[in-house]
């Protein structure tokens, strides 16, 4: 375990200054980049593979070595938790895990990216019970503003996935970014500390931030009243 983990550092001092502007254009226009055919592969495999299957579903968005995915597997012991990642050699690691004999069978691994991932999970009518995003990158430049999820063109297809939302972060700037974007769809958010958990970290980012004694953040929208799955 790394306790030696720098702290975001950034020239913004709040939300970006074209965060409203960024959010607000995304909300209004429809997102029109082409899905890579790996992605539309991977996705129509998943697809096949939950096809009748009643189960609620949970996303864990960027789940890295799917350690978060294992966790929530057991937490959310009804539903089917996906791990979605674009890394082929976090998710071997993940894969090796899930072989274990007392690995959760609800527990899904899938490499795709997330971009394309939403695109067609929103395309397809999926509606997840949740989803998570634990640590995504931050991108804390402000001329990568648009990388960041909340200020990024998928964010309607993202929000159209349904579900209640959790977010954790060790930038607080990120942290606001995602209540600006969260309260402009109209949605309504909390914003809490993690400095004192009661549970074990949810991954393994988590575990390194705590360990390098990073204030931690978590926004979490609750779902929506619709419900229906692809
Ligand atoms: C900072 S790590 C956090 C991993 C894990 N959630 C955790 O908390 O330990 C961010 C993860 O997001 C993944 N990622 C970043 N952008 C992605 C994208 N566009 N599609 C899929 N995965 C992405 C990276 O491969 C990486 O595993």
């Amino acid at each position: 375990m790394f306790a030696n983990s720098r702290p975001v550092t950034s020239s913004q001092s709040g939300p970006h200054p074209r965060l409203a502007e960024l959010v607000q254009r995304h909300l209004r226009h429809a997102f029109r980049r082409p899905v890579g055919e790996p992605s539309r592969r991977a996705f129509d495999t998943l697809a096949a593979m939950l096809a009748g299957d009643t189960r609620p579903r949970v996303l864990d968005a960027g789940c890295g070595t799917g350690v978060s995915t294992v966790q929530l597997a057991r937490r959310h012991a009804d539903a089917v938790v996906i791990g979605v990642d674009k890394s082929a050699q976090r998710l071997a690691v993940g894969l090796r895990a899930l072989a274990a004999a007392d690995a959760p069978a609800n527990a899904w691994l899938l490499r795709c990216d997330l971009v394309d991932f939403w695109t067609l999970a929103a395309a397809a009518g999926w509606r997840f019970a949740a989803q998570y995003l634990l640590y995504p990158n931050p991108w804390p430049k402000p001329e990568h503003v648009q990388r960041r999820w909340p200020a990024h063109p998928v964010l309607p297809a993202l929000l159209a996935c349904g579900g209640s939302l959790e977010l954790r972060t060790n930038w607080a700037i990120y942290a606001e970014e995602w209540s600006v974007a969260l309260g402009l769809a109209g949605r309504s958010w909390q914003v809490d500390g993690l400095d004192e958990p009661a549970e074990a970290a949810l991954s393994p980012f988590e575990a390194k931030y705590r360990a390098s004694a990073h204030p931690l953040w978590r926004v979490r929208a609750a779902a929506e009243t619709q419900s229906c799955r692809g």
